[in-house]
């Protein structure tokens, strides 16, 4: 069978996404073939696209995120069956990008019917890192201070959201005001406009000079000396993503005496680790959302086609929240 795919062939900008026709084989033992209807977009797929850290052997179709219907199943597959509505974020290999796709049954999860494909494909990933951000990484309690960076992204909004269900106090940092509206209209209790506002100043401000209990950093090279700044003594600094690029190294001695605070990489690929884990995650994120806690749409959607815009507009901070590609 044959289908359409963005392949990349080497690593580099957008233009290394090339619409190709593509030969599906049939799925294999343990394998489905799937139709997508809706694909998230994630900041993972740009780093992956740029050779990053995880360096994908190539060519090889991105995308670790898609909801779609099953079209055929291979041998030894008894969990699913054609015409079951499905999602994913993360089990398995990339190669969402496509319109159909051949993936083992890894990290499958069931669709609700009250969830449609394109909320499915705006939720998982970025839901279910949430789930475990402040679920595992750190168990989040009501009355704690949390900064969070990037506030009114993909994660952010859903963060902002679920720290409000959880009675924190919620500091987002943000790059415009228009963001910044967007941020707390999504719960967010402390907004910081960057760089107009000084991140340091401000939550040292909201917090009468102690710092915040814990700080989500998503962004790295250029705010990760402020997270360290912000969080109080004996605090938690996660770093969960590195959209300017890496953090500077962590000096044990200078930046760990200071106030003995406790650091972390948290990934997907760590937390995620079985489809137990990720069904009981996938279940949280779900009870949230059909509480009306945690309210989740596509900020933007693209035609699939669209792909190396939308990746362009993600890298260029002009996207909020979810962006979804349209198959
Ligand atoms: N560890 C995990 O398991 C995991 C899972 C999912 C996502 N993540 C991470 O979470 C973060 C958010 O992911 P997302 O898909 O929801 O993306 P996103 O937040 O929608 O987009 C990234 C945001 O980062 C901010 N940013 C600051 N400096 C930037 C720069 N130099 N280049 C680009 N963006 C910059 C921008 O917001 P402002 O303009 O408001 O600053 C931008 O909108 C990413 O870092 C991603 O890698 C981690």
């Amino acid at each position: 069978m044959k289908t359409q795919a963005f392949i990349i062939e080497r690593f580099g900008d957008e233009s290394v996404l090339q619409w190709r026709d593509v030969e599906l084989p049939a799925p294999g033992k343990g394998e489905v073939l799937i139709r997508h209807t809706a694909i998230g977009v994630n900041f993972v797929d740009i780093y992956m696209r740029q050779g990053g850290h995880t360096r994908l052997p190539l060519p090889a179709t991105l995308g670790v995120e898609g909801a779609g219907v099953i079209e055929a199943v291979g041998a030894g597959v008894s969990a699913f069956a054609p015409g079951d509505r499905v999602g994913y974020a993360g089990g398995g290999k990339p190669g969402s990008y496509a319109i159909r796709r051949v993936r083992t049954t890894e990290g499958l999860i069931r669709l609700p019917s009250w969830l449609d494909d394109q909320t499915a494909a705006a939720a998982l990933s970025k839901g279910m890192t949430v789930e475990y951000l402040f679920n595992r990484t750190h168990k989040v309690k009501a009355g704690e201070h949390i900064l969070i960076t990037a506030a009114a992204g993909g994660v952010g909004l859903i963060a902002c959201q679920w720290l409000k269900a959880l009675g924190a106090v919620s500091i987002g940092t943000v790059s415009t005001q228009e963001k910044a509206d967007l941020a707390r209209a999504n719960g967010c209790d402390h907004v910081i406009v960057t760089p107009r506002q000084n991140v340091v100043e401000e939550t040292m401000r909201i917090t009468s000079g102690r710092g915040v209990d814990v700080v989500y950093d998503s962004i790295g090279r250029d705010t990760w000396r402020d997270s360290l700044e912000c969080v109080r003594p004996l605090g938690l600094v996660v770093c969960f993503g590195a959209a300017s690029g890496p953090p500077p190294p962590f000096d044990m001695l200078e930046d760990g005496s200071r106030k003995s605070v406790f650091v972390t990489r948290a990934t997907t690929a760590n937390y995620q680790t079985t489809d137990e884990i990720r069904h009981k995650s996938a279940e949280n994120l779900f009870a949230m959302m059909q509480s009306g806690k945690v309210k989740i749409k596509a900020g933007r959607t693209y035609p699939l086609r669209d792909l190396p815009q939308a990746h362009a507009d993600i890298a260029s901070r002009k996207t909020t929240g979810s962006v979804v590609l349209l198959p």
